[in-house]
C-alpha cells in the first residue's frame, strides 16, 4: 500500500484517543495467562503486535476474547509442552515469553517473521543460559529451542539498557529457587517491575539494581502450582504514548495547531517525547492524572509554537527510544540542526532505524548525517518524493506526516506495515484536521 498525506491545509485541533499501550498490553496477555483466575482489560489494542502475543498463548494453550475491546482471558498456570511459536513481528512477544518458557520449563521452539529472524537473541539466551536454562539460538537470533530446565537465581548486569531484556530475566527469575538480583547501565522502562507488583510478585527496585524474589517464596500460593500467586487483572489500559507521539509531532509541525490527547501512559520511562517536542520549543500541558496497573495516566495538549532544533543524548534516548522516527520528523521541520546521539540501539529494532531514518529523510530531500551513534537533521531541507517504510511500521508513519508540511507530495511505499502497531493512524489524524474531522485521508 501507497499512503500519502496532502498538505495540511489548516491547524490540527480537537481531542483525541490513542488505542491501548502495546508495551501494557503485551504484558497483561501474557501475566494473566499464567495468574490464578479470569483478567478482563478494557482499551485493549488490536493490531499485528499484539495480535502476535494473543497467537502465541493460543499456541501454548491459552485463548483469549476480544470484544469492543475488552480482552479477556483465563489463567491456566501452566502452558502447553512442545509448541513452535510464531511470535510475528513482535520482538516484545518473542523476548518477554522466552523469560515465561524458561520460568516454566516449558519444551517449545520461538521464531518469528524474517525482520525478527535478524533481530539479536543472544542477549536473552546468554543470561538465560547462566540462570540454568536449556536454550539453543540459531546463529544468536530466532528460532530459539527451549528444553525443560530447573533455574536458580543469578546476580547479572545487562550490557545494555534494554526492557525487553530485563523482562525476559525478571520473568524467568520468577520461577527460580533463589532470589536473583540485575543491574542495568541505564534506567529502562519498568512496566514489568509495576505489574507484576500489582499482581503480587515480590520485586524490589534500588536505582538501577532490581531484586527478584522466586514466586514459589511466596506464602500465599494459589491453586495452580507457583504461577498461581499471581492476581488476574482488571482494568482499562492507558493509551500508548508511541501512538500519540505521531499526533503530537503533526500538530508540532502544523503552525496554530492545538490539540489534546486523553488518556495516555505516563510512565516517567516512556515519556522522553513530551521532553523533547517541548525542548525543540513546542508548549505541552498535562491534566487529569491518574493511575491504573501501577502506571500513571493523563490528558496531554501541545499547542504548535516554532520549533528549534536540538540536541538529544544520554537518558533521554532510552526514555524515547520508540520515538526517534517521529523526533526526526520534528527536527526536519525546525529551525537549525537537530543532533541525536548515544543512540546506538535504534540500529537493532524494527530496522537499523539509525541508516533507515537518514535514507529515508534523504530520499526526501532533506540535509541529514549519519553517525554510528545517532544521526544530524538540518531543518527546513525536505522537500517531497517517495520514501519506502522498509518493513518498519514507525518509520512508515513518519515519513507520512511529512507530507503535511512538504513543498511537494510525499508517497510512503510499505505503508501497509503501520497496521502491525497502529492502524487507526490515519483516521485519528484525518479527525484533527481542521478540527472537525476532514478529508486529509481518503
Ligand atoms: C519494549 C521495550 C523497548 C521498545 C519496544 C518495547 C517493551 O525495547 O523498543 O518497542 O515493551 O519492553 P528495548 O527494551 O529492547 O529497548
Amino acid at each position: 500500500m501507497e499512503l500519502s498525506l496532502p498538505a495540511a491545509v489548516c491547524p490540527l485541533a480537537g481531542r483525541v484517543t490513542v488505542p491501548g499501550d502495546k508495551s501494557l498490553a503485551h504484558r497483561v496477555a501474557l501475566f494473566a495467562a499464567l495468574a490464578d483466575g479470569e483478567s478482563e482489560v478494557g482499551n485493549y489494542p488490536d493490531s499485528g503486535v499484539t495480535r502476535a502475543m494473543r497467537n502465541a498463548l493460543v499456541s501454548l494453550g491459552v485463548p483469549s476474547a476480544l470484544e469492543d475491546g475488552v480482552l479477556r482471558i483465563s489463567g491456566k498456570g501452566q502452558l502447553q509442552p512442545n509448541a513452535t511459536v510464531y511470535c510475528g513481528n513482535s520482538c516484545t512477544t518473542f523476548r518477554l515469553l522466552a523469560g515465561v518458557l524458561a520460568a516454566t520449563g516449558t519444551p517449545a521452539t520461538l521464531d518469528g517473521s524474517e525482520g525478527l529472524r535478524r533481530r539479536p537473541m543472544e542477549r536473552i539466551a546468554e543470561p538465560l543460559r547462566l540462570m540454568g536454562a536449556d536454550v539453543s539460538t540459531t546463529d544468536g537470533h530466532a528460532p530459539l529451542v527451549f528444553s525443560p530446565a530447573s533455574l536458580h537465581g543469578i546476580d547479572y548486569t545487562l550490557p545494555v539498557a534494554s526492557s525487553q531484556v530485563l523482562s525476559c530475566l525478571q520473568l524467568a527469575a520468577l520461577g527460580a529457587d533463589g532470589v536473583s538480583t540485575f543491574r542495568v547501565p541505564g534506567p529502562v522502562r519498568d512496566h514489568t517491575t509495576r505489574m507484576l507488583r500489582v499482581m503480587g510478585a515480590r520485586i524490589v527496585e534500588d536505582g538501577l539494581k532490581t531484586r527478584v524474589y522466586p514466586l514459589r517464596s511466596l506464602e500465599s500460593l494459589g491453586s495452580l502450582g507457583f504461577l498461581g500467586a499471581l492476581k488476574p487483572l482488571n482494568g482499562t489500559l492507558p493509551g500508548d504514548i508511541s501512538s500519540a507521539a505521531f499526533l503530537l509531532v503533526a500538530a508540532a509541525i502544523v503552525p496554530g495547531s492545538r490539540i489534546t490527547v486523553t488518556d495516555v501512559g505516563l510512565n516517567p520511562t516512556r515519556t522522553g517525547i513530551l521532553d523533547v517536542l517541548s525542548d525543540m520549543g513546542a508548549s505541552i500541558a498535562i491534566s487529569n492524572v491518574r493511575e491504573t496497573f501501577g502506571e500513571p495516566s493523563g490528558d496531554v495538549t501541545l499547542a504548535a509554537a516554532p520549533l528549534h532544533g536540538i540536541s538529544i543524548g544520554g537518558d533521554l534516548v532510552v526514555r524515547s527510544i520508540d520515538e526517534f522516527p517521529a523526533i526526526a520528523v520534528a527536527a526536519a521541520f525546525a529551525d537549525g540542526t537537530t543532533t541525536v546521539r548515544d543512540a546506538e540501539e535504534l540500529r537493532y529494532k524494527e530496522s537499523d532505524r539509525i541508516s533507515a531514518i537518514v535514507a529515508q529523510l534523504r530520499a526526501l530531500g532533506a540535509d541529514v548525517m549519519e553517525t554510528p551513534d545517532g544521526f544530524s537533521i538540518r531543518g527546513g531541507t525536505v522537500r517531497g518524493g517517495t520514501a519506502r517504510a522498509n518493513g518498519d511500521h514507525r518509520l512508515a508513519m513518519s515519513m507520512a506526516l511529512c507530507g503535511l508540511r512538504a513543498p511537494e507530495p510525499v508517497v510512503v511505499a510499505g505503508a501497509e506495515i503501520l497496521n502491525e502497531s497502529f492502524p487507526e493512524f490515519t483516521a485519528k489524524l484525518a479527525a484533527l484536521h481542521c478540527g472537525e474531522g476532514s478529508d486529509l485521508v481518503k
